[in-house]
């Protein structure tokens, strides 16, 4: 089977690619433009396999994946390219627009153009996957949780974009036939995220003895699930669900920010102790993010079920593993602080009166 995976060089992208390359037999051409997010030293273990390969392109370039489509000619497309965090898109709406709107539209041109050309058997395998976010359901209060039939309500300039591309992509399947699966996936955490979100942040914060800025009072709720764990869940629905079906993806595992944060200093505590103080005296309570959603939890009966599908890695385990992974690896991130980000707060500009 040859996989053409998008955004393959990202945190989620490269996990798959490494998932695909070392537990399948599949063959991945991994498409990536390499924005700030990008970086090939997430896919370095598996790039000199002979079944992988990597294509620097942009997912809007439609000649160009044309051309990659008809060299590759992939039985799967698993699209993953995306701008993805919140507080960019709340400062600069347009690359989010650009790239999770228009490129997801131009990615489905080419694949129903290609799924088009191919003999019978092909075209009958074919799968379209498209990986997508609970975000899309906008937020809930203390109680319930998504389902797949929740109502569609974003509300950051992310999480509208990413919406729009869900209903773009029902619609080819269901106006053009193109096989498409969609899956919907709660906050992800683990190896090579890049360090604007809040747990690589928070950790790498600590190791730099930086404040760790938690917004509001810290009592928004997320549902974590490890990166390793998503991995496998796409490639199952990838390769098991029926056309049209789509999936949410949780981790069962709720958690406060501030939970997290304080969590991630305890095991820092023990990992990297401080002298006579602990980590969690670094943190420190900023505005909150505009339109901040306050919880998301996700029903996932129906992966549970259908696909047989349970996370493996609990959460206080997981996040041990990824303070000691962000210990251990300091040579990849520090050069991103250095080139790229450097920690600063995001997602206030057009704020009246906001003060970083
Ligand atoms: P990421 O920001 O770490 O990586 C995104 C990748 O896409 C980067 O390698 C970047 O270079 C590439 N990219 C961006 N624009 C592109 C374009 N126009 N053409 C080609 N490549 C482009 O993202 P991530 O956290 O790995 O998320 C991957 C996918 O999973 C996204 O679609 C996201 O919406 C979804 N998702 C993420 C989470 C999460 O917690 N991170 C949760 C649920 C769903
Ligand atoms: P983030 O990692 O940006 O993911 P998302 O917004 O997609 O859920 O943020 C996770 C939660 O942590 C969210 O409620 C915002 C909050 N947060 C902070 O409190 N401080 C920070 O520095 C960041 C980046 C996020």
């Amino acid at each position: 089977m040859k996989v053409l995976v998008t955004g393959g060089a990202g945190f989620i992208g490269s996990a798959l690619v490494r998932y695909l390359i070392a537990q399948t037999s599949a063959t991945v051409i991994n498409v990536d433009k390499l924005t700030y997010a990008g970086d090939l030293r997430t896919v370095a273990s598996v790039s000199a396999n002979p079944r992988y390969r990597f294509e620097r392109c942009d997912i809007r370039d439609r000649d160009a994946m044309v051309r990659i489509f008809q060299r590759n000619r992939p039985d799967l497309v698993m699209n993953l390219a995306a701008e993805t965090h919140v507080d960019r898109s709340i400062d600069g709406p347009a690359e989010f627009i650009q790239t999770n709107v228009v490129g997801v539209y131009v990615l489905l041109e080419c694949a129903l153009e290609y799924w088009r050309s191919l003999a019978g058997g092909e075209a009958t395998a074919f799968r379209f996957h498209h990986v997508s976010t609970d975000e899309v359901f906008g937020d809930l209060g203390r109680a319930g949780a998504f389902t797949e039939d929740s109502p569609y309500r974003p509300n950051s300039p992310y999480a509208a974009s990413k919406a729009s591309a869900d209903h773009l992509v029902r619609a080819w399947h269901r106006t053009y036939g193109l096989p498409t699966v969609v899956s919907n996936c709660s906050n992800n955490y683990g190896p090579f995220q890049f360090p604007e979100k809040l747990i690589p942040l928070t950790i790498v914060n600590c190791l730099r003895e930086r404040e760790l800025p938690v917004y509001g009072h810290g009592e928004n709720i997320r549902d974590w699930l490890y990166v390793e764990d998503h991995a496998r869940a796409l490639y199952q629905v990838a390769t098991e669900a029926r056309p049209g079906a789509s999936y949410n993806v949780g981790g069962g595992s709720e958690r406060s920010n501030l939970q997290v944060v304080q969590t991630i200093c305890a095991h820092l505590d023990k990992l990297r102790p401080r002298p006579e103080r602990s980590y969690a005296e670094l943190i420190t309570f900023v505005p909150d993010r505009p339109g901040h959603d306050f919880r998301y939890a996700i029903d996932a009966t129906r992966i549970a079920h259908e696909l047989s599908f349970t996370p493996s890695i609990d959460f206080e385990a997981g996040l041990f593993r990824t303070v000691q992974w962000y210990i251990d690896n300091e040579s990849w991130w520090r050069p991103l602080l250095e080139n790229r980000y450097d920690g600063q707060r995001l997602g206030l500009a057009g704020v009246k009166n906001s003060a970083p």
